[in-house]
């Protein structure tokens, strides 16, 4: 019985302990309810230590995501995934992509855990999960795809594709516009927490009724766009004649800038109106603070990188870019095509090209 099997360790006499835990039972053994009460902590922490190993759990809110384990359990018909590579707005485009590739080639798709771990703290995205362990012994046929849409991606050949590139262009899912708009709405508390800071904004006293949200992108795009791409990031001028839009077109629009360089935003971008405000953690590793306050904003001025790029479609409203950042000789022309990036109705600014020393002085 259950008692025989518990008694012979309890009942040791050489360990006290154990007989005053007994003597407290007024029993030789203690009921069975505790036996189920530490068979349940046991289970619990099994659980819980589980999901730490898939790491598909970064952060207490994340939504809960269906996770496939075992092998046998894959779609016979076949199924898509991406690669998970670069930062937040990359990692948006390839999830995007991958979500309309997908659904255009009649498979499922599934996503890495570290994609997950990207997206999830953010966003309620709803694809299923493939654990590391299991997309390793899946026979993946990768296929690579540019950053523009082509027609051979509405007939992918393969069961088990793995898309492989850095596509973020509207041309693959602009069709479905509503459900990618479902896919990255912002958890409640991320939502909330945004729309707290623009509520407490005052200009002049008053409550603003425009919000533009502005990134500023620099860090590593200060040396890589003049060295590899030949190419200049945003400068004052710039952010200069995009705020000036907005001013002649709103009454009293509050700019709210995020960065991840913010002491060369408050060197460079001029207060003088006092309708800016330099908002957002400042951090490249948390960027969901300053991600959705720019999606809370009505209006979008973004620089480079996807970041921005995604700020401004799912802000929605009126967007103004950096057009033409780089020299006609650049091999970026190669992966990158400016009327995929960006949307038809958004407005180009030319970006100052200026001369070799002058992009040194401006960025
Ligand atoms: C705030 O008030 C000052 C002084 O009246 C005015 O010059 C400025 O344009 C106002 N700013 C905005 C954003 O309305
Ligand atoms: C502009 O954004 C604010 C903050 O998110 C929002 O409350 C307001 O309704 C928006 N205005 C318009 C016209 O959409
Ligand atoms: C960018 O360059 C193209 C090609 O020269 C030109 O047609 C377009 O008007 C330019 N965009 C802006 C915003 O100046």
């Amino acid at each position: 019985t259950t008692g025989d099997f518990v008694d012979r360790s309890t009942l040791n006499p050489s360990r006290p302990s154990a007989q005053i835990a007994i003597r407290g039972f007024k029993a030789s053994c203690p009921p069975l309810s505790t036996f189920y009460f530490l068979f349940v902590v046991f289970m619990v922490s099994v659980i819980f230590h589980c999901h730490q190993r898939l790491a598909l759990v970064p952060s207490p809110w994340a939504s809960s995501a269906r996770v496939v384990l075992a092998p046998k359990h894959l779609p016979q018909e076949g199924m898509f995934t991406i690669n998970a590579i670069g930062r937040l707005g990359n990692q948006m485009g390839e999830y995007a992509t991958l979500f309309a590739l997908a659904r255009m080639n009649g498979r499922p798709a599934f996503i890495p855990a570290s994609m997950h771990s990207t997206l999830a703290p953010i966003f309620r995205i709803s694809l299923p999960v493939l654990h590391s362990s299991t997309a390793s012994r899946i026979p993946w046929k990768n296929y690579h795809l540019n950053d523009w849409m082509e027609e051979r991606y509405s007939h992918i050949p393969g069961r088990y594709v793995r898309l492989t590139g850095y596509p973020c262009s509207w041309t693959f899912y602009h069709h479905l516009r509503p459900e990618i708009l479902r896919e990255f709405s912002l958890h409640d508390h991320v939502r909330e927490e945004a729309q707290a800071f623009l509520r407490g904004l005052r200009i002049n006293g008053s409550k603003p009724v425009t919000f533009v949200g502005v990134h500023v992108r620099r860090g590593d795009y200060v040396h890589v766009m003049p060295n590899v791409w030949k190419g200049v990031v945003a400068d004052r001028g710039y952010l200069e004649k995009a705020l000036d839009w907005f001013r002649a077109r709103y009454s009293s629009p509050v700019f709210v800038v995020t960065s991840n360089d913010m002491s060369w935003c408050r060197k460079s971008i001029k207060p003088s109106h006092g309708d800016v405000v330099f908002a957002g953690s400042g951090q490249q590793g948390s960027p969901a603070k300053d991600f959705a306050l720019l999606t809370q904003c009505n209006h979008t001025i973004m620089t480079v990188g996807t970041f921005g790029i995604w700020a401004a479609y799912l802000a929605g409203g009126d967007t103004i870019y950096l057009a033409n950042f780089t020299r006609p000789n650049s091999p970026f022309h190669m992966i990158f095509k400016p009327q995929a990036t960006f949307l038809p109705e958004w407005v180009g600014i030319a970006a100052n090209l200026g001369l070799p020393e002058r992009i040194g002085v401006w960025c």
